[in-house]
């Protein structure tokens, strides 16, 4: 109702409110004035079905006492609860606050738990079987759209679970991008290499990189265009974790596999964005969360280093 700006919705509500009961009562006082026509044969003329006539009797008691009942209840209620424009009720109840308080008694309820995993560190976290079924839970709701419900990402959406890291998989890594999101950019880039040939001899020495089928020529060519490419993605193309420039030697392919996927990236750039998540979650999930996105790829007795 806080909605309103100003009272008049309120009082038209109240009014309506107040007026229906009222003439809920008045039409109970008339209908109780029906007097029973004791000099004729006390029907009201009306005949149906032959013989079927209506009689003018008053309307039986207990009846008349149950609409009365109706009426003392809707009052007491609606002094109690919310029901009369803006006025609250004088027990103050809402469906949010229900709502709030349910939520705090559920938050109440599983504080002991995280503040368990809150003094423990990732590596332990992720090792605890209560604690990897939340942060799976928090992932299916949260990050699985994009993620995917295996984590295995998809064209542009990194998978999580093979320790290849454009940001570096460390827990404080990982929770620093569900945090604050995460934002790559490379510019377009055909400019700084040259011709569209020279785009194609680069795209071929990136792919000689990972040992992909390639044009060993061309490659050869290519080579002394990537220091361009270099200041990103390094000497090596091992590629730069402080600022998600890929690894171009791992034969794992973010944005597509191939002489012309590559080619597409140098021509047009890219821009890739993980929006910020921190704000849909508690610091004790984050963390939880983060220990399990960790654990997706540091399983086994790799986990125990
Ligand atoms: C709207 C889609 C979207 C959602 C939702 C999303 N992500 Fe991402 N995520 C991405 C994209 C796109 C990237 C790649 C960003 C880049 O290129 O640097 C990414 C990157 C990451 C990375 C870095 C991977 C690496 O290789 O360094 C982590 C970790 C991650 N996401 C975890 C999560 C978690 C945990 C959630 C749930 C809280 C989540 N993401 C929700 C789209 C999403
Ligand atoms: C200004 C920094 C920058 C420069 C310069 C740059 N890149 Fe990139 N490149 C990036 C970033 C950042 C990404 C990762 C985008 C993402 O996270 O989705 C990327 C991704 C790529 C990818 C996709 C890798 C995959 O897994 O799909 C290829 C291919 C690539 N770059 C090739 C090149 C080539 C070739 C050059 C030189 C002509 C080059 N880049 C120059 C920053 C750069």
């Amino acid at each position: 109702m806080s909605d309103f700006t100003s009272n008049f919705w309120s009082i038209y509500v109240a009014a309506i409110t107040v007026v229906s009961i009222v003439a809920c009562l008045v039409l109970l006082w008339l209908s109780g004035k029906a007097k029973v026509m004791a000099s004729s044969d006390n029907t009201t003329g009306h005949v149906w079905d032959g013989d079927l006539r209506e009689m003018n009797n008053p309307l039986p008691r207990w009846w008349a006492w149950l609409f009365v009942i109706t009426v003392i209840f809707a009052l007491i209620y609606l002094a109690l609860y919310p029901g009369l424009g803006t006025y609250g009720g004088k027990f103050g109840w809402s469906s949010t606050g229900q709502h709030q308080a349910e939520v705090d008694k559920g938050n109440a309820d599983v504080a002991p738990l995280y503040a368990k995993f809150m003094v423990m560190k990732p590596e332990d976290v992720a090792k605890d079987p209560q604690a990897m079924a939340i942060g799976e839970r928090l992932f299916m709701n949260t990050c699985a759209p994009c993620h995917g419900s295996d984590a295995r990402g998809n064209k542009g959406i990194p998978n999580l679970t093979d320790n290849d890291w454009l940001g570096g998989g460390t827990p404080d890594i990982i929770k620093a991008d569900i945090i604050k999101g995460r934002r790559a950019q490379m510019p377009p880039m055909a400019a700084a290499v040259g011709t569209a040939d020279d785009v194609k001899n680069v795209a071929n020495y990136v792919l000689s990189l990972s040992g992909s089928p390639h044009d060993s020529l061309r490659a050869s060519l290519g080579k002394p265009k990537f220091v361009v490419c270099a200041a990103c993605h390094g000497p090596d193309g091992k590629g730069n974790q402080t600022i998600g420039s890929a690894n171009l030697t791992d034969d794992i392919w973010l944005h597509g596999y191939g002489e012309a996927a590559i080619i597409a990236m140098v021509n047009n750039g890219k821009i890739n964005q993980m929006p910020a998540q921190g704000d849909k979650f508690t610091p004790e999930q984050i963390h939880v969360l983060a220990s399990y996105v960790w654990g997706l790829s540091n399983k086994g007795p790799a986990a125990a280093k």
